[in-house]
Parts: structure tokens; sequence; C-alpha cells
């Protein structure tokens, strides 16, 4: 079977380089090699109205914004199906004959979703929409048959409940929807890149995340001020690696190559460690090191979505052809889903 991939990201705000290092980059890789019939990426608004419906103008802003995103990284529209999720109405009867296969229990047990919901502070008062939305996503999936989906690792529980839903679809309707895997970073530190903050992930909504389209002045400013090791306060102090951001970020994205070029006294990685945890080493020297690194990386993203950026019409040309050709298969797997369950009542007689 050849792969049908597809992704997702709610347009709340800009991406940044915990998107770039946990998903972005596997992304481009897939798209790259080619060992695929099609790639869809989609523009997640309806997803983001679930928790953002009283404010419709952010998601509807930063749709553009995710786009520029995409495209100034090397998404490229020639390869990859891009579109917006509620031009494809398709998706919500999807979601609706779904809805009958899982229980309201098993939403509630969805890590993903439980974290969310403390951290939105629901309360008991969580709106249905919201509890639904990993249904809505395996509506997403499933309408396009997709089996990789290159995710983050926070989505992996809502793959899960993906697969669920496939197979109960399939036990009781016959053999119809195709089971989802996710894709992760192989480099386990890509895995959840820390806030600069050095708090468990990066995020729009914690403040403490360095977006693909910062300028280099406020890149250098927030990595100045990244959390580091709080016992290490002279030089000469030993230093810990465990819980240190700047060296969570040096783990997902330095190579030799940028010791070579930027700190060509030590050789690797390995090397910088060890003398940080011997002690000797400042904190303001392993900055400005993941200050060079991200500077070269942003640099040409950067440049590249300001030139993007000139033309949004023509952005929202190719996400409305996106979304057109999209559609149209989700509409063909709709007849075939309805065919399934016995509810095609036209081509039945
Ligand atoms: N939940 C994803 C996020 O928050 C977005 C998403 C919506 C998605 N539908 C999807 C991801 C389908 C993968 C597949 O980023």
């Amino acid at each position: 079977m050849k792969n049908i991939i597809l992704t997702a990201d709610r347009p709340t705000g800009q991406l940044h380089i915990g998107h770039y290092v946990g998903s972005l980059l596997n992304r481009l890789k897939m798209q790259n090699e080619g060992n695929y019939e099609k790639m869809y990426v989609m523009i997640a608004d309806s997803q983001a109205l679930t928790d953002n419906y009283g404010n419709v103008q952010k998601v509807r802003d930063n749709i553009l914004e995710v786009a520029l995103d995409y495209l100034a990284v090397g998404i490229d529209p020639s390869k990859v199906t891009i579109f917006i999720q509620s031009m494809v109405p398709e998706l919500t009867e999807f979601m609706f004959y779904y809805m009958n296969l899982v229980t309201l229990s098993r939403l509630e047990r969805n890590p993903t979703v439980k974290t969310e919901i403390a951290q939105k502070n629901f309360g008991e008062s969580v709106p249905a929409g919201f509890l639904c939305y990993p249904i809505s996503q395996a509506a997403d999936i499933t309408a396009f048959n997709a089996n990789l989906i290159p995710v983050g690792d926070d989505q992996r529980p809502l793959v899960e409940q993906t697969r669920e839903i496939v197979r109960s679809f399939n036990n009781l309707y016959g053999q119809t929807l195709v089971e989802p895997k996710e894709v992760l970073p192989d480099n386990e530190a890509c895995l959840r890149l820390p806030g600069l903050d050095g708090k468990a992930k990066m995020s729009k909504s914690l403040g403490n995340c360095i977006f693909l389209a910062d300028e280099p002045e406020v890149i250098k400013q927030k990595v100045m001020s990244m959390y580091t090791d709080p016992d290490h306060i002279k030089i000469t102090d030993p230093g810990k690696i465990k819980g240190n951001a700047v060296f969570s970020y040096l783990d997902a994205l330095c190579t030799d190559q940028h010791f070579e070029k930027y700190l060509p006294e030590y050789k690797n990685l390995q090397e910088l460690k060890d003398h940080y945890t011997r002690g000797g080493l400042g904190d303001v020297k392993i900055k400005r090191f993941l200050n060079e690194i991200l500077q070269e990386i942003l640099a040409p993203i950067r440049e590249k979505r300001k030139e993007l950026a000139k033309d949004p019409k023509k952005i929202f040309n190719m996400l409305f052809a996106g979304s057109k050709e999209a559609r149209e298969v989700a509409g063909e797997n709709l007849t075939k889903l309805k065919q399934a369950m016995g509810i095609d009542y036209q081509n039945m007689q």
C-alpha cells in the first residue's frame, strides 16, 4: 500500500521552534523522500474554535500566519495539498457518525484532553465541542484514508483514539477505514522541547516560545534569558545538564559542524556537557552558541516568510485550491463510509 500522509496544526498563533523540531522537520523529510501517494497538511481552524469560539478573529488571522510558516520552512504546495478544515464540511459528517462509537468517559480519559482541560481552567464546564475534538481529529485523518501522521509527542493519544474509532467502525460495519500510525522524531530531544523558562512544553499560551518569524534581536534576547541550572551561580560551579533548557535545545538542534563553525575548542556536544558538569564553563558561552545555531536556522525561514507575506492573496488562493481538492477526496470517502453503514439510500434502490 502506498502511504497517505496527513497532519495539521491549530491556527491559534505563529508556529515556533518546538513545532519545527517536533513535527515540521519530519514533514519536510517525508515530503522530500516522496514515498507517498498523497500528502495533506491541514490548518485546523474548526478544532481551534473548540476552545477559541469566543475569539474567532484570532483563529481567522492565524490561518495566514500558519500558512506562511509552512511555506517558509519549505512545505511545497506542488507536492502537498494544504487546506483549511472548515472548508471541507464533509469532515463534520464523518464526525457525527463516529460520535456513536466513543463514550464520554473515554474522551475524559484522553491524556492530552485531560491536560488541556486543566490548563484552560474549564473545571466542570467543559464545552462538549472541546471534549469531542478527538473525534473530529479521527474524522480529519480517516476522511483521507491517511495512514501516517507526522506529529509531536503530545498528539500520540489522539492518534491512538483514532485507531480505536477505526477498529470499532470496522468491527461494526465491515473493513472500511485504515488504522493510522503517528510518526515521531527519531531524536528523543525533539519529542518535547521545553519552554524558554524550562517548563515542560513550549507553548503559545505559556509565552515561552521562540517563533519561526522572530527577529534576530528577539531571538538573542530570548536565548540570553533562558532557564539553565539555578545552582550554577559562579562559572567555576559544577553545572547540571538535566533540566537545563539550553542543553535540551542543543540536544535537539546542534551538529558537530556547528561546533566547527562557532565553538571549535570543543569537538562535540558531549565535550561541552562534560566541561559544564565539571565546572568552569559559564552560561553566557553556551547561550551564545545556541544563539548562533538558532540564527543560522531561522534566518532563511524569516527572509522567505517576509517575501511570501507581501502577497497574502496568492497564499489564500493556494489554500482555497487545496481545500477544493481535499473536499473532493473527503466526499468520495464519505460515500464509501455511508455505503459501509448501509445509509446511502439512493444507491441502494
Ligand atoms: N490537534 C492537532 C494540534 O493541536 C491539530 C490536528 C487537527 C491534527 N486534526 C489533526 C493533527 C489531524 C494531526 C492529524 O496540533
